[in-house]
């Protein structure tokens, strides 16, 4: 699928990967609708600097594990843009919740975003990439929904639904909707991973570096316009982190 001329919804692209994967998305010429949850700042900026690429931009503050929340979106989208070819679910929560301390609340937090969110925005999504007879879908999921980190329980289990979702929504989708799901290893730390911590994450990779951004937006781009050949796959952009 060529991007000149479509329209994409990137949840979570204010900032960090989503933002990337919004500006390369922008940068074939897609117009670009972004949501945001709590960066209303970071949102605004973002939508400047894809206008700057000479597409159609918006924001949506969207909480994304609420049915409304996304119906809203999705009504916005069309009402917006007037079609909708591309659906990136990039947003998610990650959080440390060590067993004995686990609570309900830490599953749903988990749950609500990272798995019913992706749900949630691509029902409604289909439905409106059907009426232009075709799209694509990219989920985020992470080396760890095979492999879970210790002390990660919700974030890795959300995420090994991510996987089944992708397979699940690539059958209900064919053949007009392709379904692919992105599994990144050790890409942007979070902002509170001091630098020993990145050191030995670092170390822990066949590659021995963390990746990019720009590793995820080029596997992304190959997975609108590389082939339409693909659905239910999850591509591992990990260094190889998964096969150790
Ligand atoms: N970074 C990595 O190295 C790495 C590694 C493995 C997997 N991944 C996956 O790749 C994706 C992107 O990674 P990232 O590090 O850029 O993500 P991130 O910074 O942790 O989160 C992206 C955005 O998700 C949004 N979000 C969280 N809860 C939300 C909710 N209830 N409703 C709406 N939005 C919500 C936040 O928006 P606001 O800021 O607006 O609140 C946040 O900016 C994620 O799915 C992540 O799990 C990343």
């Amino acid at each position: 699928m060529e991007l000149k001329g479509r329209v994409a919804v990137v949840t979570g692209g204010a900032k960090r990967v989503g933002k990337a994967v919004a500006l390369g998305l922008a940068g074939r010429g897609a117009a670009v609708a972004i949501t945001y949850n709590t960066s209303a700042a970071d949102a605004r900026s973002t939508v400047k600097e894809l206008k700057a690429l000479g597409v159609d931009a918006a924001a949506f503050r969207t909480d994304l594990s609420k049915n409304a929340d996304v119906k809203k979106l999705m009504d916005s989208v069309w009402k917006t843009f007037g079609r909708l070819d591309v659906l990136v679910n990039s947003a998610a929560n990650f959080f440390e919740a060590p067993y004995e301390r686990l609570t309900e609340r830490d599953w749903n937090l988990a749950m609500d975003t990272n798995a019913k969110g992706p749900f949630l925005c691509s029902w409604h999504a289909s439905h409106l990439m059907r009426r232009n007879r075709g799209g694509k879908i990219i989920n985020f999921a992470d080396w760890a929904g095979i492999k879970p980190y210790k002390n990660y329980l919700p974030y890795c289990i959300s995420k090994a639904a991510v996987i089944a979702l992708t397979k699940a929504l690539a059958k209900e989708l064919a053949p007009g909707i392709q379904v692919n799901a992105i599994a990144p290893g050790p890409i942007l730390p979070p902002d509170d991973m001091d630098k020993a911590e990145r050191v030995r994450v670092a170390s822990r990779v066949p590659l021995k570096r963390w990746g990019s951004a720009q590793d995820i937006v080029n596997t992304v781009l190959f997975l609108i316009e590389g082939t339409d050949y693909m659905t239910g796959s999850t591509v591992f952009v990990d260094g190889g982190r998964m096969i150790t």
